[in-house]
């Protein structure tokens, strides 16, 4: 089995951390007091958002350099120092590569914007008018207007599909193409095991398409999968392509373009069933779900560092998600809630947990993201997606433990209202309650690690159950594994499938269960059949 099928992946934003050298930004040095913290937890594979120098107008995904580190989070060295601990620990780490575009801050097009026979001119996109590809959709609905941006200092337009200060990268350029190889394997060289690669869908442009997934990017993609397979054996390639299952599926190729992609249809669906208590929109989505190649492995999760997208669903449910669980307007943003997991379950363990015990059964490699694990809370008074990106809260002392500075200089304020504040929710509590939701998604990892049944078992609903029971089998030769999860606010009893004895998993010393079992509200079990 590949290292990252039965993996545990954690997600963490460099400057929200941990801060090493008490500036008031979280760093690598910082990030290097966390490890013992993650290998705890059972994390295998961190995800690092970008760290590379950048003006941090879109937080890092506009970057200036492809090959240095923002001064602000250290330098080359503590970048391999930090990727040797991680190592050292038997874990892995990939990191954010933004393929699609670079800041406006980037010598290329500062160089582009100079003249239009300048020697980068061509690095992107420009068009003497605003009319070409109109059926391309805008992405940052709440800041932009369109996808063009006009550059007054040679009287053109240049293509950008999210902020105007990130100019879209030319694919149709071959230096740009080669210029994009030669950057991934300059970080795999310096020690990293992959890439989550950013924003995917949208290399190239074609007239008269909407400009997303054309089969020009899929042989880009084909390249980049060769060259790390070839360089980097074991390394891997994790896709952002925020569409539906049809459109994502080419995106693993015939096993040769992404390892893994993110399964972003699923990722709202499994809201939308715990807030109608109905399992259907998680069991349609998965059914029209086709099967991918033997060596890839859908990405899993809850929550990021964006808004949680409701790009793919009907706009039925989006209104539906949006009155449910963001009744206050600040807290959408584009299409998209901007808003954590805990606020979201409106801060009860029982739901916290469940969808954890969801993500952690369903098909897939699950991705969590800092913070939840305690459920931190948000703070919507911040800009764009910034309420969901504070600092990380380890004590209950100054600063949430994240920081030595004086608080006035953190990079932003730590959450602290009375119910989700660092006093309250913070490691060091709840490492030390042994009912805490920490030590619950930690027994959860380390349960799931211990199956490999949930990595590669087969996916067969229960389906003669009331709406409310999300209950699914995963099967392997020889090997049956039982989920059980109840969406309501009310116990049911369960008649458990006849002809096995159960085992609990949380709980493997236990007597056997036999046949029927009382799911409390928000319930959830996890069963070896036998
Ligand atoms: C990232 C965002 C970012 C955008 C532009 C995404 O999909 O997840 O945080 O703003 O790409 O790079």
């Amino acid at each position: 089995m590949n290292w990252y099928s039965n993996a545990i992946f954690y997600e963490l934003y460099l400057r929200a951390y941990a801060d090493g050298n008490g500036d008031g930004h979280g760093d690598f040095a910082g990030l290097r007091q966390k490890l013992d913290y993650l290998q705890w937890l059972g994390v295998d594979c961190i995800w690092l958002l970008p760290y590379y120098p950048s003006p941090l107008r879109d937080d890092g995904y506009d970057i200036a350099s492809f090959f240095g580190i923002n001064p602000t989070f250290g330098f080359l060295e503590d970048f391999r120092i930090t990727v040797e601990e991680i190592h050292r620990r038997g874990m892995r780490i990939i990191a954010d590569m933004v393929v699609n575009h670079t800041s406006d801050q980037h010598p290329w097009f500062i160089e582009a914007r100079r003249s239009k026979d300048s020697a980068t001119r061509d690095y992107y996109v420009w068009s003497p008018n605003d009319d070409l590809y109109r059926e391309a959709r805008i992405i940052f609905l709440d800041t932009e207007t369109s996808n063009w941006a006009y550059d007054e200092h040679t009287g053109e337009y240049y293509w950008h599909r999210f902020y105007r200060s990130q100019p879209d990268l030319n694919y149709d350029n071959p230096k740009v193409r080669a210029a994009m190889l030669e950057i991934v394997q300059f970080w795999m060289d310096m020690g990293l095991d992959g890439f989550r690669v950013d924003a995917v869908p949208y290399l190239f442009e074609r007239e008269g398409t909407n400009c997303e997934n054309l089969p020009e990017t899929h042989g880009f993609l084909r390249e980049l999968r060769q060259v790390v397979d070839e360089r980097y054996p074991g390394a891997v390639l994790l896709g952002e392509a925020n569409q539906w299952p049809q459109d994502l599926i080419p995106y693993f190729g015939d096993d040769d373009e992404f390892h893994m992609c993110f399964h972003f249809p699923v990722m709202p669906r499994l809201y939308m069933a715990l807030a109608r208590q109905d399992r259907s929109s998680v069991v349609d989505i998965l059914e029209q779900t086709p099967p991918i190649p033997p060596n890839a492995q859908w990405a899993t999760f809850l929550r990021n560092h964006d808004e949680l997208t409701l790009e793919m669903v009907t706009e039925e449910d989006r209104q539906f998600m949006w009155e449910y669980y963001a009744p206050d307007p600040k807290q959408r943003l584009n299409l998209g809630i901007r808003r954590r997991l805990a606020p979201l379950m409106e801060n009860d363990q029982r739901k916290i947990e469940l969808m954890h015990s969801m993500l952690f059964t369903l098909p897939g490699v699950p991705v969590l993201y800092y913070g939840d694990e305690i459920g931190m809370g948000d703070n919507v008074e911040l800009f764009d997606r910034n309420g969901v990106r504070t600092p990380m809260q380890w004590t209950p002392g100054e600063n949430a433990g994240f920081s030595q500075t004086h608080p006035s200089n953190l990079y932003a304020p730590v959450i602290n209202d009375p119910i989700y504040g660092y006093k309250t929710v913070n490691v060091l509590n709840q490492q030390a309650a042994r009912d805490s939701l920490l030590h619950r998604v930690r027994q959860m990892i380390s349960t799931r690690k211990s199956l490999p049944i949930l990595a590669q078992g087969r996916l067969e609903w229960l389906d003669e159950l009331p709406p409310e029971a999300l209950c699914f089998w995963r099967t392997t030769v020889g090997e049956r594994f039982l989920a059980l999860h109840n969406l309501s606010d009310e116990p049911f009893d369960l008649y458990l499938p006849p002809g096995y004895t159960y085992t609990d998993t949380f709980n493997p010393e236990a007597d056997p269960i036999d046949h029927t079992i009382t799911l409390p509200a928000y319930g959830y079990r996890w069963l070896m059949a036998e």
